[in-house]
């Protein structure tokens, strides 16, 4: 059951796609007004776990942490980070009690889950909320219910859940044929190439280097005959530059946010000021979704959006040095000091809703999510097949329009631990299509690392390597004995048509595709507590290297299952009792679980999914039917009717 309470008059997010009745009286949380803020707090049993929360950090039960939904572009990814890039402010509690609860505000909320051990949830909402309590008999039923409650996934195309490669430092045709050459020479499959900023003319969106690019559609038609498809970023502030046309269009329309004093307002990014679009006006989306017909015209069917929080370096405010200074300093220790936006300058600039006027620090997070919602409406509208979309600022609703990477890691191995703790909590908000950059964004990753890491990223729908400049160069044939990185992507590529199944079963049954043990093992308490291990579909349990130097780790079983060991040729399966047991994986093998009773589909893999058969498949474990999703790998209309029983 889910209800709907009003607290004031909300913002409308479109987070909730369903007809939700608004009840009249909340017993969930008592609820008290400080300073305009109102505080919702509920008790805590010393037992409950808490769920949920999207790309928060810390652990999958949030219990002992504060979070802070105020979308920033900050790489800090530790602990102690409140905010990340993303806002998803749902969350579960797993107790003698179970309910589910949504605070649907864009504005800033703050989440304390049994803080500095209160032993209750209080949650702050600086703006008007409309809060939803879900009811049901399971923490994962819950979630299902608010899978459903807030609309399908957006599902991009087969190819895109193959294996792709980027760094932001690719400048021309010549760096892409690198790397198209070093995987085809090294024998790593691979099936798109991502563009960063430096393809563009002076990082100004919907344009190309020409110098650069001399014929980006023939380079593109080439680089498809090799099985590569090039996945350009966009980038949502616009360069302030006479005679741009996007620029002009959007001046002239009055399509960008305005200032203090009713002009608009200038804020820095990477391609010096810039104007921000207004993407929570209709006609904005429209205009900016219809822009990417210059890459879709040129055969393009992937994209990135970026720096959507919106990330801003300073402000026609802000810019003055010495106030720069002043707020660095006195800041220095505030943890919220970024996520508050101070720096960023989000209360000096306006939006427009409806004729209203809107300040941005009142709906700040949802600002990437109608960045996402532009291009994929504009790009439903340019081409009639899936495409691509993946965006770094997001919010509930974000999920129906395009998948979300996590951002700007780091190549260390919490950043990897922490990419499989996101994945079931962005999951549980929705977020079907997602990854981390694999490998790590900043600084230099080893070969060790990036082997572990992979073997991760290869069970996760997005898997893309990225890095950036200035970094050690993060292509896996550059690693030395290529064949342990053929080993793991070519084992991605087997287990495709398991991965596209189970991936097409979450979306159509508002499912989740990565789900905590505790969800699927809720009786048993040492599952439920077990958060270096993951469920991965219906039939596979996965247990993750994560540490440096170890080939060794000790997994949990809650039932009996099949142990499978991937060496690169072939799939050692041998049969594990219930409990506790070692299992050893070198750098170039996989080791994975299949459920009792299930089967797990393996094809013959491919050096891109061009060539790959979804139906040609061998199964591993000791199930008798598997139901197989397989379709063209593009058509719009996806559907369970596309569901075939095949039988060992
Ligand atoms: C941001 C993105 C990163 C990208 C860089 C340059 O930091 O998160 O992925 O490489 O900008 O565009």
């Amino acid at each position: 059951m889910i209800t709907a309470y009003l607290y004031g008059e909300p913002f409308d997010t479109e987070a909730v796609v369903e007809e939700v009745p608004i009840g009249d009286r909340q017993t969930r949380f008592t609820v008290t007004d400080e300073d305009g803020v109102r505080i919702f707090r509920a008790p805590l049993a010393p037992s409950d776990a808490v769920y949920g929360l999207g790309q928060t950090m810390r652990g999958i039960n949030k219990r002992g942490g504060r979070y802070v939904s105020f979308n920033c572009d900050d790489p800090r990814h530790n602990d102690e980070m409140p905010s990340m890039y993303g806002s998803h402010n749902f969350f579960v509690v797993d107790g003698a009690e179970k309910y589910g609860a949504f605070f649907d505000t864009p504005a800033r909320a703050v989440f304390e889950i049994g803080f500095k051990g209160s032993g209750e949830i209080c949650v702050r909402c600086e703006r008007d909320v409309k809060l939803y309590i879900i009811e049901g008999e399971s923490a994962y039923a819950i979630v299902r219910r608010f899978l459903r409650a807030i609309g399908r996934s957006f599902v991009p195309p087969l190819w895109a859940f193959g294996f792709g490669q980027s760094r932001w430092g690719y400048k021309n045709e010549k760096d892409i044929e690198k790397v198209l050459f070093g995987y085809r020479k090294a024998g790593i499959p691979l099936d798109y190439i991502c563009m960063d900023i430096d393809y563009m003319d002076r990082y100004i969106d919907f344009t190309l280097n020409k110098r650069r690019f001399p014929n980006f559609a023939a380079f593109n038609r080439e680089m498809k005959k090799f099985g590569i498809r090039l996945v350009p970023i966009v980038d949502a502030a616009i360069k302030e530059e006479k005679g741009e046309p996007t620029y002009e269009e959007g001046v002239q329309k009055g399509y960008f946010c305005k200032n203090r004093e009713g002009g608009y307002f200038r804020a820095a990014v990477w391609p010096g000021m810039t104007h921000l679009p207004d993407f929570l006006r209709p006609e904005v989306r429209k205009w900016f979704g219809r822009k990417y017909k210059v890459y879709t015209d040129c055969g393009v069917e992937g994209f990135w959006n970026d720096m959507n929080e919106p990330s801003i370096f300073y402000s026609e405010y802000t810019k003055n040095k010495a106030l720069h200074k002043y707020i660095l300093k006195n800041h220095k220790e505030d943890p919220d000091f970024v996520a508050n936006g101070f720096f960023s300058d989000y209360a000096s600039f306006y939006h427009e809703v409806n004729g209203k006027k809107i300040n941005h620090y009142d709906v700040h997070n949802v600002y990437g999510y109608m960045m996402t919602r532009a291009s994929c409406e504009g790009l439903s509208a340019l081409t009639d097949k899936r495409f691509l979309l993946f965006s770094r600022s997001s919010y509930i609703g974000a999920h129906r329009y395009g998948g979300m990477w996590t951002g700007d890691n780091t190549s260390c191995w919490a950043h990897l631990r922490q990419n499989l703790l996101h994945m079931p909590s962005l999951n549980m908000c929705g977020f079907l299509f997602s990854g981390a950059d694999t490998g790590g964004f900043m600084g230099n990753c080893d070969r060790e690392l990036l082997l572990r890491w992979l073997a991760l990223s290869v069970f996760t729908p997005l898997m893309r390597d990225h890095t950036s400049k200035s970094t050690r160069r993060q292509e896996c044939y550059r690693y030395g004995k290529t064949e342990d990185f053929v080993s793991i992507v070519s084992l991605r590529y087997k287990l495709l048509p398991y991965i596209y199944s189970e991936f097409m079963k979450a979306v159509l049954n508002y499912d989740m595709y990565f789900k905590p043990l505790a969800f699927v093992f809720p009786e048993d308490r040492r599952a439920a507590k077990i958060e270096d291990q993951m469920m991965v579909g219906g039939s596979m349990m996965i247990a993750p290297f994560m540490e440096k130097g170890k080939s060794e780790r000790t997994v949990y079983l809650p039932e009996p299952m099949t142990c499978v060991k991937y060496d690169g040729n072939n799939f050692l399966c041998r049969f594990f009792p219930a409990g506790e047991h070692i299992i050893i994986a070198e750098l170039h093998e996989v080791v994975f679980f299949v459920r009792k009773g299930k089967l797990v589909p393996v094809g013959k893999g491919a050096q891109d999914t061009s060539s790959l058969r979804l139906d040609d498949v061998e199964f591993l474990g000791d199930g008798e039917q598997y139901e197989l999703y397989a379709d063209d790998g593009y058509t719009r209309d996806v559907s369970l009717d596309r569901i075939r029983i095949l039988k060992k």
